[in-house]
């Protein structure tokens, strides 16, 4: 069985000290393809440092809602140079954050549809954040099609949203958070088909049951299968596979 951790952040300090030694974990316990997903300059140049050390790791580089302080005309033209590198195959973790940042939603916006151009130029699919925010992010890829459409990455266990992400072609990556007590994702993980099922974990954050609280890795990305393995009645294996299959299609490797 092989795991494909769609959304991870080995970029980040915490991972500092024993990164190289547990990605090597990660690939002993058949997490063989993972994506090192970028959140503001400074970290999407550190996801492609590891992406390119690591051949079974993918980088994506933006400027998420939460780091809007890195939104400028210059750091835009950054991650415009990473976009064009051979391992960068999306563009995110980009969108709109309401719960933490309700002050700026219109810079917010502008900053996602500006990435969204970036996405479309160099012809990659967008990974999306979005919290509290699903009917202007709903709007926004309305307003300004992504070509190669993306993924709704650790999606929030709401069915208008997931409904219409779908009905736009997108992607539906489930995190750790289908495990806590009382998610109650039954009626989500249900709506999501196969073909536009992914698996991710957000390590550090995010850790599912039992090891809430702790820092996660892409090894617990087979709890997450587990759950929605569980809910759908489906075994482990397929789960994998179909999950493997659509990330690698999406991403393009
Ligand atoms: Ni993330």
């Amino acid at each position: 069985m092989e795991f494909f951790d769609s959304h991870s952040h080995y970029n980040d300090e915490s991972f500092e000290e024993d990164r190289e030694k547990l990605i090597k974990e990660t690939l002993n316990q058949d997490i063989t393809r993972m994506m090192c997903i970028g959140y503001n300059v400074e970290k999407s140049l550190k996801a492609i440092e590891i992406a390119q050390k690591n051949e079974y790791i993918y980088a994506s580089c933006g400027i998420s809602p939460n780091d809007i302080e890195d939104n400028s005309e210059e750091n835009l033209l950054k991650i415009e140079e990473m976009a064009k590198q051979e391992k960068v195959v999306a563009i995110g973790e980009i969108g709109l954050d309401y719960h933490w940042n309700k002050e700026n939603k219109e810079e917010q916006k502008e900053l996602f549809i500006k990435q969204i151009e970036i996405a479309n130029k160099y012809n990659k699919p967008i990974i999306i954040h979005t919290r509290d925010a699903y009917i202007d992010t709903i709007d926004i890829l309305k307003k300004h099609p992504v070509k190669n459409t993306g993924i709704f990455h650790c999606c929030p266990l709401n069915q208008e949203l997931i409904k219409e992400g779908l009905n736009l072609g997108y992607y539906i990556s489930f995190s750790g958070v289908v495990t806590f007590k009382n998610a109650k994702p039954e009626a989500v993980i249900s709506l999501v088909p196969l073909d536009k099922l992914l698996i991710e974990t957000d390590s550090p954050y995010l850790s599912p049951e039992p090891y809430r609280g702790k820092r996660n890795t892409s090894i617990n990305v087979k709890l997450v299968a587990q759950k929605i393995s569980e809910i759908k009645n489906i075994p482990l294996e397929q789960i994998a596979k179909v999950t493997y299959n659509n990330a690698s299609k999406i991403f393009r490797i």
